[in-house]
């Protein structure tokens, strides 16, 4: 049984939130490797939110399932899809991510955008080691978030503070957990995973953003 809904407040406002907060840059980061999807693709989007790339993806014919833990995201994320017509119907899976288990779930694809800040560094990375196991050899995982502070002193001490504003604003609303910004790729490579592209998205011509898409290797 899922735990209490965490984004029961939040989850109403979020979209808007992130769009203002990003100069509308969190919304092209969430979408940019979907382009790469082909119909019958099979696509997980972890901790889906509102989903509006999980919508665009099931446009483009994928087979699309998502799964979040908070039941008003969820309901966003279905009023997103009224009315569509679809080559497959969304998968829609209320639960934890750890209870999909990877002999039943393989993808093509596995979205994970702005879903590994929630969780604190240890979890965060059994979230990454799960979503590899769910990701079909020869498939790829993607990671939109935070991109890891780079550059002058004083630019990375302003991705610093523009990472500390959102994520102490999360753990007052959603009790999220207050860490530094993680370097994704690092920990995607621990977990077996080749990088095989990163794009980034500026704001006031800073990155700030970027997705990762790193590939599973096919085994042998
Ligand atoms: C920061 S929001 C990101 C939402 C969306 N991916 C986006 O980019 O807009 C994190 C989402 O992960 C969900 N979530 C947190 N822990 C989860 C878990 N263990 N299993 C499934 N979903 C979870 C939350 O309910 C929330 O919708």
């Amino acid at each position: 049984m899922p735990s209490a809904d965490r984004y029961r407040l939040m989850g109403h406002i979020y979209e808007v939130l992130a769009r203002l907060y990003s100069g509308f840059q969190i919304p092209k980061c969430k979408e940019a490797m979907t382009s790469r999807l082909e119909p019958d693709d099979g696509v997980l989007f972890a901790g889906v939110g509102h989903g509006r790339e999980a919508k665009k993806a099931a446009e483009m014919g994928a087979r699309v399932t998502v799964v979040d833990l908070s039941e008003t995201m969820l309901e966003k994320c279905r009023s997103n899809l009224d009315g569509c017509s679809l080559r497959h119907p969304v998968r829609h899976i209320h639960d934890d991510i750890f209870h999909l288990s990877p002999e039943n779930h393989q993808y093509d694809y596995v979205f994970a955008n702005f879903f590994l800040n929630v969780f604190k560094r240890e979890q965060m990375e059994r979230v990454v080691r799960h979503l590899a196991e769910l990701t079909r050899p020869g498939g790829h995982l993607v990671v939109g978030d935070f991109a890891f502070p780079d550059g002058n002193v004083f630019a990375r001490a302003f991705k610093h503070l523009y990472w500390y504003i959102a994520v102490s604003l999360f753990v007052l609303f959603t009790r999220n957990a207050f860490h530094d910004i993680y370097n994704y790729p690092e920990y995607l490579k621990k977990y077996g995973l080749q990088i095989a592209e990163i794009k980034y998205f500026k704001v006031l011509g800073i990155k700030l953003y970027w997705s990762v898409l790193a590939r599973k290797p096919v085994e042998g």
